[in-house]
């Protein structure tokens, strides 16, 4: 059976190109799908990919990968400083993680230094632009392959 990768984006991502694009470029979040896609197929991973802005839509986007994929990457934009609600859905589950972001958050204010996923994550990738989702992608699939 093909393995398969959630891809989970939290709030803001959805103004990804018009967004402070001196931190974050001026890719979207739909460049960023696809990508995640290309990547995917190559590899070939079966990928969903979702973004909310509620944290109890990514808690359930979360849940919900339970039984439908393998791996689970997730950007939480603000909710990676804040949210005990994402982490115990992450432990709760159970899957693979691997934390990404697209700025590298430890260059940035001191409140984005914590991170609420890094306990239960597999691995942290920041400040690689898109490429942080596909090094997360590519990851998920050396632990599926038990390559690493
Ligand atoms: C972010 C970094 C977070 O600190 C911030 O709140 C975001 C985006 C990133 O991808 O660089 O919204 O997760």
């Amino acid at each position: 059976m093909g393995k398969s990768v959630l891809v989970v984006n939290g709030p803001n991502l959805n103004m990804l190109g018009t967004r402070e694009p001196e931190i974050y470029g001026k890719l979207t979040l739909a460049d960023i799908q696809r990508a995640c896609e290309d990547r995917a197929n190559a590899r070939d991973l079966g990928l969903g990919f979702m973004q909310s802005n509620h944290e109890g839509e990514l808690v359930s986007a979360i849940q919900g990968a339970l039984g439908t994929h393998d791996g689970i990457v997730i950007n939480a934009a603000a909710y990676t400083h804040t949210s005990v609600a994402i982490h115990d859905a992450l432990k709760a589950v159970g899957l693979p993680v691997v934390e990404v972001h697209i700025s590298n958050t430890h260059a940035r204010e001191e409140f984005r230094h914590q991170s609420y996923i890094a306990p239960i994550a597999k691995g942290i990738i920041c400040g690689f632009g898109i490429d942080s989702y596909l090094l997360a992608i590519d990851a998920l699939d050396n632990i599926f392959q038990q390559r690493n």
